[in-house]
């Protein structure tokens, strides 16, 4: 029904349930957040998350993707996305990004955050994390002028500001009905600007930074994406929608009245 180029746009009333796909994202991902402390296996995180969206009466969007073999991709350190879960322990100072994402009634929620396990090792690692963070949520910001797909990626260049590497090759992406949907979304400035921003738009903007290089390799494994000069990385997810009265975070509890509101941006009541 829609090309892989055509934009989905969906109705108010289709965003409002894919609001419920985000909030059993947001829950899995959060279990799993206060399941995150040295100690843990990826695998038991995995297992908290997966247990939340059946108890939700939602399904994984990520379990079966192209064979993928999980509920959460789980990308330690150099590990930038789509690290399998396994046994791995997790330990002291670790950056840990976990992404995961749940369908409901067919509408699909995408979300992911990085994480320090306990101290710090460096200032370092907590920049990276609280950059790309930010980047994301200027990211997000940006499609409130209403202008192309392509102000996310300017407004994602622009808060990095060269402090971090902006990966290369991975992009944010539509979502509704399916996870992957047009049009892709870029985290640096392109000179195609994209997609006009307009109500219905629904999309899943995905900083992933690192302290060194842009380049990536993939394991043996066929997923998991690592830097090639082995520096630490962190990955910041949220789906929006935009509604025709402004944006509205759907993986966000608050709908990211706060996070949006520091940056001048009302997300109206629902
Ligand atoms: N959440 C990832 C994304 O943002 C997709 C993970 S790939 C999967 O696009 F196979 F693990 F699902
Ligand atoms: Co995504």
């Amino acid at each position: 029904m829609f090309g892989r180029d055509r934009v989905e746009l969906k109705t108010p009333e289709q965003i409002r349930a894919m609001r419920r796909a985000g909030l059993l994202t947001r829950a899995a991902l959060d279990a799993a957040r206060d399941a995150l402390r040295p100690g843990v296996t990826t695998d038991e995180l995995d297992a908290v998350a997966a247990e939340v969206i059946r108890a939700g009466g939602g399904t994984s969007n990520f379990l079966g993707y192209h064979g993928y073999p999980k509920t959460l991709c789980i990308s330690v350190n150099e590990v930038v996305v789509h690290g399998i879960p396994g046994g791995r322990v997790v330990q002291e100072g670790d950056v840990v990004s976990i992404d995961g994402g749940a369908v409901v009634d067919g509408w699909h929620g995408d979300s992911a955050f990085t994480q320090i396990v306990g101290e710090p090792r460096d200032a370092g690692d907590e920049e990276l994390v609280e950059i790309t963070r930010q980047a994301m949520w200027r990211g997000i910001a940006a499609l409130d002028r209403r202008g192309r797909v392509g102000d996310v990626g300017a407004a994602v260049e622009d808060a990095v500001d060269g402090r971090l590497a902006i990966v290369d090759g991975y992009t944010g992406h539509g979502i509704g009905t399916a996870m992957h949907q047009a049009p892709d979304v870029l985290n640096h400035r392109d000179r195609d600007r994209g997609p006009k921003v307009r109500p219905g738009l629904c999309l899943a903007v995905e900083p992933m930074c690192t302290r060194g290089t842009t380049e990536t390799d993939v394991l043996a494994d066929e997923w998991t994406v690592v830097t090639t000069d082995g520096s630490r990385a962190a990955h910041w997810e949220h789906t929006v929608a935009v509604l025709p009265e402004g944006l509205w975070v759907l993986t966000a509890t608050d709908g990211g009245a706060a996070e949006l509101g520091a940056l001048g941006v009302t997300v109206p009541a629902q």
